[in-house]
């Protein structure tokens, strides 16, 4: 009688990386997901292909005096995304690679995009965001998420992939993500959180707004993304099931920071079981018509699959 099925190949493990042994370890908001190095990255990324998990996703975390107003280091090729690639790719390259493009890792400011004053500068920034997938494609990245919600970026970031020869780099479009509180515990993790000015909510979404998603989703679409991503996940999985339905396309979730924070919180105090609790949120994304998950429980909610 059961209608939704969970695999561990519907899921994909969101990691956190650093370059430097300063601020490897647990991350104290985040409990149980911790920033790792390139050698605990790697293994970890190996687990997660024996466990039948396709695919990772990598936010960095790095040295504060390396961010600055422009986001200088998001083009450096020998920079920690592009090495972490490189390692995955070396190492395991079962898994497939998803990486985000945005420049909140490397601004000083914490924004997506470069800033004139108080203002984000849409189209200064979507250069840079094409200059950056192109760097991520040469080391080696299967899949390209533009997560920085500029008008315009899907297009600019294709166009320069098929330029530089990257025809067969999918894009993941972050097509609808809203300004969300549930964010805290990411910014906290690749250290942006005391630094961010104001908030993002002149170019992510109002919580409110379910057509302007339909429209968000659309134009990325037609500028060439491959996949589509809602975000947050659980409280906007009325957006996921819309989606689905309207598009018909590969539509992914992601489980973000706060929402597994939340989870693990309430296990850690014996409130919830959350073992359960993290299956029966993943089974929901799934029954609401995504068809992957990109969450920081994925190793876990894998090995509790595998019984
Ligand atoms: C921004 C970005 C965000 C996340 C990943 N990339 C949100 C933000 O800071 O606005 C959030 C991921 C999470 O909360 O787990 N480029």
């Amino acid at each position: 009688m059961r209608e939704t099925t969970l695999s561990p190949s519907d899921l994909v493990l969101t990691t956190i990386i650093t370059d430097s042994t300063a601020s490897d370890g647990p991350v104290e908001s985040l409990p149980g997901v911790s920033r790792l190095g390139l050698d605990a990255l790697v293994e970890q990324a190996s687990e997660a292909a024996a466990l039948g998990i396709p695919a990772i996703a990598l936010f960095p975390h790095i040295d504060p005096k390396l961010k600055d107003a422009d986001a200088t280091e998001a083009l450096n090729p020998d920079g920690l995304v592009p090495q972490a690639i490189r390692r995955l790719k070396r190492d395991v390259p079962e898994v497939g690679v998803i990486v985000d493009v945005a420049l909140d890792p490397f601004t000083d400011h914490g924004h997506d995009g470069v800033m004139d004053g108080d203002v984000i500068e849409n189209d200064r920034t979507l250069d840079l965001l094409a200059k950056g997938a192109v760097i991520l494609a040469d080391a080696g990245a299967d899949i390209v998420a533009p997560s920085d919600m500029m008008d315009g970026r899907i297009g600019a970031v294709r166009a320069a992939l098929d330029e530089a020869g990257h025809d067969r780099t999918m894009i993941l479009s972050y097509a609808a993500k809203y300004a969300s509180s549930f964010y805290g515990p990411y910014r906290d993790a690749i250290g942006t959180s005391s630094a961010l000015r104001g908030d993002k909510r002149t170019y992510q979404m109002d919580p409110a707004n379910t057509d302007e998603a339909m429209h968000e989703v659309a134009m990325d679409l037609a500028e060439g993304a491959d996949m589509v991503m809602i975000k947050p996940g659980l409280p906007y999985l009325d957006i996921c099931a819309r989606v689905k339905a309207e598009f018909a396309v590969p539509t992914f979730a992601f489980q973000v920071s706060g929402e597994y924070a939340m989870m693990q919180a309430a296990s850690a105090n014996g409130w919830v079981d959350g073992d359960r609790m993290l299956l029966e949120t993943l089974t929901a994304f799934r029954r609401a018509g995504c068809d992957a998950v990109l969450t920081y429980g994925a190793i876990r909610a894998a090995k509790l699959l595998r019984g």
